[in-house]
């Protein structure tokens, strides 16, 4: 009997980090690879994006390498974007900012109550159509039991505050992890979106502690979190869609004593993607969550899809991936997830 197929359209990843330099050079031609043609991308390179004239160049620098995907462009938020910045970025096709909880606290003491100093910011994000990404965690606090496992729940009120303030600015809460804030952005209204990733629809916490190559931000939770996640998914629900968070950083940067956080997945997304649907019996909303919804919420219409054929078949995920030039000093590997790890599903090339 021939192997089961899957006919979808290829897909957008709604949160991606291709970095610079010679990792840019290496994770960029993966994208189409993996399945996916249309993706948006983070902001968070050194320095940081913070301009619309740095987030053109960095566009002009992706698309020179990959010129059959298309690259969404956001702004990381900082005390120097202004409205008229906003106005600016919205004209050049910038799409959306991203806030991450470090930035948030840099500019005041009281933590992520500084949200309002950038009420001007969200005002004219509300007014152009611009969306707000959120780093949903806030920062781990010793005397107030906060830490990696409850950062994201305690963060959830913020969202909820954000949403009311401005309720028709769009918001997605980046790589939803607990059944809190799949409870919390289902309560909410039609504005506010969740990205789920790849990596947290298979990990819990005993696969990243002890294992830095599961490592990554927000960390995988419980069980019970990761059921809630999959739960949303067999329900089919519009407002979640795929946004893998795929981070690579050099295998020398996460085996040693303070890993970086991060899971590269960009290679084999939609293999990895439809093994794991396949294993909580959920491929028939595999094509809505990854090529359909996210498109919807962020209101996008599509030039480079294509086709693609998955085929249900065993392989193996490769142990590495080269960057840099072996010459020189710079280079190294990235090690994939679930590396040396058999898919049963392969795009058919
Ligand atoms: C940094 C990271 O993700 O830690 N990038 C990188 O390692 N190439 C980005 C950052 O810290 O802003
Ligand atoms: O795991 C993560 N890696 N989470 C983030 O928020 C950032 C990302 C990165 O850039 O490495
Ligand atoms: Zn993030
Ligand atoms: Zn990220």
């Amino acid at each position: 009997m021939p192997n089961k197929t899957i006919i979808l359209p290829s897909a957008s990843d709604f949160h991606i980090h291709l970095r610079q330099d010679d990792l840019m050079n290496m994770a960029v031609p993966q994208i189409a690879e993996g399945g996916i043609s249309l993706c948006y991308v983070m902001p968070n390179l050194k320095p940081p994006i913070t301009s619309t004239k740095q987030a053109l160049d960095y566009k002009d620098k992706l698309e020179k390498l990959e010129p059959n995907v298309t690259f969404l462009m956001s702004l990381y938020l900082n005390s120097d974007l202004t409205p008229e910045e906003i106005r600016k970025a919205k004209e050049a096709g910038i799409i959306g900012v991203k806030s991450y909880p470090r930035g948030v606290t840099t500019n005041s003491d009281s933590g992520i109550e500084s949200y309002k100093v950038y009420y001007p910011v969200f005002k004219a994000m509300e007014e152009v159509g611009m969306i707000l990404n959120l780093h949903g965690e806030i920062p781990s606090d010793i005397e107030q039991d906060i830490c990696v496992m409850n950062a994201e729940e305690k963060f959830l009120i913020h969202l909820k505050q954000l949403h009311e303030d401005f309720p028709r600015l769009k918001i997605v809460l980046e790589h939803a992890t607990t059944k809190e804030a799949i409870g919390m952005v289902k309560s909410l209204g039609d504005t506010v979106g969740c990205t789920i990733t790849i990596h947290h629809l298979q990990l819990t916490v005993d696969d990243w502690a002890g294992q830095c190559h599961n490592f990554c931000k927000p960390v995988a939770k419980f069980p019970h979190d990761r059921q809630a996640l999959r739960d949303v998914i067999l329900e089919g629900h519009p407002r979640f869609f795929l946004g893998t968070d795929s981070a690579p950083h050099p295998a020398h940067l996460k085996e040693c004593a303070q890993s970086c956080a991060g899971v590269f997945t960009t290679p084999l997304a939609l293999p990895y993607l439809a093994t794991i649907f396949d294993s909580f019996n959920a491929l028939h909303t595999l094509k809505s969550f990854a090529c359909e919804n996210g498109k919807k919420f962020y209101n996008i219409k599509e030039e480079k899809c294509r086709e693609i054929k998955l085929i249900n078949e065993n392989w193996l995920v490769p142990n590495a991936y080269q960057f840099g030039n072996t010459q020189k000093e710079k280079s190294g590997i990235v090690i994939p997830f679930w590396a040396g790890k058999t898919l049963t599903w392969k795009i058919d090339s």
